[in-house]
Formats: structure tokens, C-alpha cells, sequence
């Protein structure tokens, strides 16, 4: 099981409490898909993603990103057995969706760009190593269906 200290769960609560679902969101999976264009192949029935602009202005993104951060936030309220609370949504992105599993760390990384660049300061090294490290968790259980 993983162990997190109680600075690791002050840092991630912290994160948490600072962060605008609905911004932060659509801006990270804008990031995501501008930067690694191929994972837009997943949101096809989401219109029009054919440049930053039109993806930051699709309402379809917009909702999704809320969605995605609403999901980080259940791994939140289930720090002690993320593994288990993630078993449906990795059987989903496996076998319904079918994600390639390295997506998921792109998808991350984007997420940590943008808390960072809306922390700034606040965004400390600490932070950052125990924000990275509740990722990875989330990560580990979204590969766990993957066979
Ligand atoms: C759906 C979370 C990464 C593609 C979802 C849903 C959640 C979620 C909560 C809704 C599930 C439901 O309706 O029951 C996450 C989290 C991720 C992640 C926490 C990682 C941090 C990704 C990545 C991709 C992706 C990297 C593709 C590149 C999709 C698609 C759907 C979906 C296509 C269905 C969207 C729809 O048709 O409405 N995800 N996801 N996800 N996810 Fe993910």
C-alpha cells in the first residue's frame, strides 16, 4: 500500500483547494491535446479540435476537463486505496475507450504545467514531489485493467 506522509496529504489538499475545476481543467486537456496531437483521436464526437483556440472554445473539452479533474478528486477523498477506486474507470479506458496507457502520464504532465504556472511560488519543489507522486498513484490504478 502506498504511505503518504502528512506533509504529502497537506501538500495534495492544498493543491486541491486552490484549484478551479472548470479552468484548470479545460486548460490542462487543451494543453494535452495540442501538445501530443494523437490523443485526439479519443475525442472524435467532440467537434471541432483543429487548432488551441477552437479546442480551448469547445464546450464538449470545457466538460470533460471538469470531469477529469472530478475524477482526480475521488483519488482525493480515496488516498489510502486509489488502486480500488479506480478499478472501473481503468476498465473503461481499456477496454470501452481504449486509451494507450502512456496517455495518461501526458495528461498528467499537462495538469502540472498549468498548476504550476497558476501557483507560481506557491508551487515549491515539495509540492510539486508530492502533487507527482499522487499522480503516479492515479496513474498506476488508471494502468491496473490494462492487460
Ligand atoms: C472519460 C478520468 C485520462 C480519454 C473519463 C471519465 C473520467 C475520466 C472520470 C468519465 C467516465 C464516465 O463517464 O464514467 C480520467 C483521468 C485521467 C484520464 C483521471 C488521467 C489523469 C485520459 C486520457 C485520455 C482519456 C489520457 C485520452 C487521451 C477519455 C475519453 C472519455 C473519458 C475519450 C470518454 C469521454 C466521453 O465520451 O464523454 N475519463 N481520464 N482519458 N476519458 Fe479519461
Amino acid at each position: 500500500m502506498v504511505q503518504w506522509t502528512a506533509g504529502e496529504r497537506a501538500a495534495i489538499q492544498g493543491v486541491f483547494a486552490k484549484l478551479d475545476y472548470e479552468s484548470v481543467g479545460l486548460e490542462s486537456l487543451t494543453r494535452c491535446l495540442v501538445v501530443y496531437p494523437w490523443t485526439q483521436r479519443y475525442f472524435g464526437g467532440f467537434g471541432n479540435l483543429y487548432n488551441a483556440e477552437a479546442i480551448m472554445a469547445n464546450p464538449k473539452i470545457a466538460a470533460h476537463g471538469t470531469v477529469v479533474l472530478k475524477g482526480l478528486e475521488k483519488a482525493l477523498k480515496n488516498m489510502d486505496n486509489i488502486k480500488n477506486t479506480f478499478t472501473a474507470l481503468s476498465e473503461l479506458h481499456s477496454e470501452k475507450l481504449q486509451v494507450d496507457p502512456g496517455n495518461f502520464q501526458l495528461l498528467a504532465d499537462c495538469l502540472t504545467v498549468v498548476l504550476a504556472r497558476r501557483m507560481t511560488t506557491d508551487f515549491t519543489p515539495d509540492i510539486q514531489a508530492a502533487w507527482q507522486k499522487f499522480l503516479s498513484v492515479v496513474i498506476s490504478a488508471l494502468r491496473r485493467q490494462y492487460y
